[in-house]
């Protein structure tokens, strides 16, 4: 049976590389890898996982280099893939090993108001929202988002301003300010326009090139930049 050769970070902030050999097996993804060295090897690494199927959004890490969920990456897709380099994300605080605290992450979700402002009551009907209208298919493109925070460890503006709101706060902006049922578009857009919001994207695109969804903040981001410019125009910010 071949080998892996695993490089795992240990440690906090400051912390090291340290080495372990993974027996390959097939349809092997880095999360069974991991999950191997924890059960086999050394007990006391740490990671975070829920669902195993891309849902949860809980295993991102850094492989080989780049942000993904680990729990759909094959080992066998990753480049070089006979050795593994696994790193906490990027842009977050390390609590230990591969565990990053993802609070900042969550808080700018808040700071972007991505929280749901119903204007029915729960006496209203449902409402009936047609699948072909415009707003609605910008819903559609954002709205799968499982929050993994790939896209924020993807972002070098983040890097460069810990401020920065971050692609995935925005792509769920956008999505709420296209929900004709929200009605806190104009609050929306006001925490979207300042200096750490929308026009600080430099438009790189490695939030739409990483996302394990496909979604392309990227593009999220450009609706905003139209939508906070119209709405100065309007005197409305
Ligand atoms: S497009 Fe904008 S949000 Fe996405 S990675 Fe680039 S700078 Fe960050
Ligand atoms: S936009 Fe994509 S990469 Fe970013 S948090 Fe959502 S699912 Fe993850
Ligand atoms: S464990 Fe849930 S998305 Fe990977």
């Amino acid at each position: 049976m071949s080998t892996l050769e695993v490089k795992v970070w240990r440690g906090g902030e400051r912390g090291e590389f340290q080495r372990f050999e993974v027996p390959r097996l097939e349809s092997q993804t880095v999360l069974d890898v991991v999950t191997y060295i924890q059960r086999h090897l050394d007990p006391t690494l740490s990671y975070r996982f829920a669902c195993r199927v891309g849902m949860c959004g809980s295993c991102a890490m850094v492989v080989n280099g780049r942000a993904r969920w680990t729990c759909r990456t094959h080992v066998a897709e990753v480049d070089d893939s006979d050795t593994l380099e696994i790193a906490p994300l990027r842009h977050l605080p390390v609590i230990k090993d591969l565990v990053t605290d993802m609070s900042t992450f969550f808080d700018k979700w808040a700071a972007a108001r991505g929280q749901f402002h119903a204007t029915a009551t729960r006496k209203d009907d449902f409402a009936r929202v047609a699948p072909e209208t415009p707003q609605r298919q910008q819903v559609d493109a954002g709205i799968e988002c499982i929050g993994c925070g790939v896209c924020y460890s993807s972002c070098d503006v983040v890097g460069w301003n810990p401020d920065y709101l971050g692609p995935a706060a925005m792509n769920r902006a956008w999505t709420l300010i296209n929900d004709v049922r929200d009605g806190a578009h104009d609050e929306r857009l006001a925490a979207v326009a300042g200096d750490a919001g929308c026009h600080a994207c430099h438009t790189h695109m490695s939030c739409a090139e990483r996302c394990p969804k496909h979604i392309s903040p990227t593009a999220a981001i450009a609706g905003l930049k139209r939508a906070t410019l119209s709405a100065v125009l309007k005197g409305k910010l």
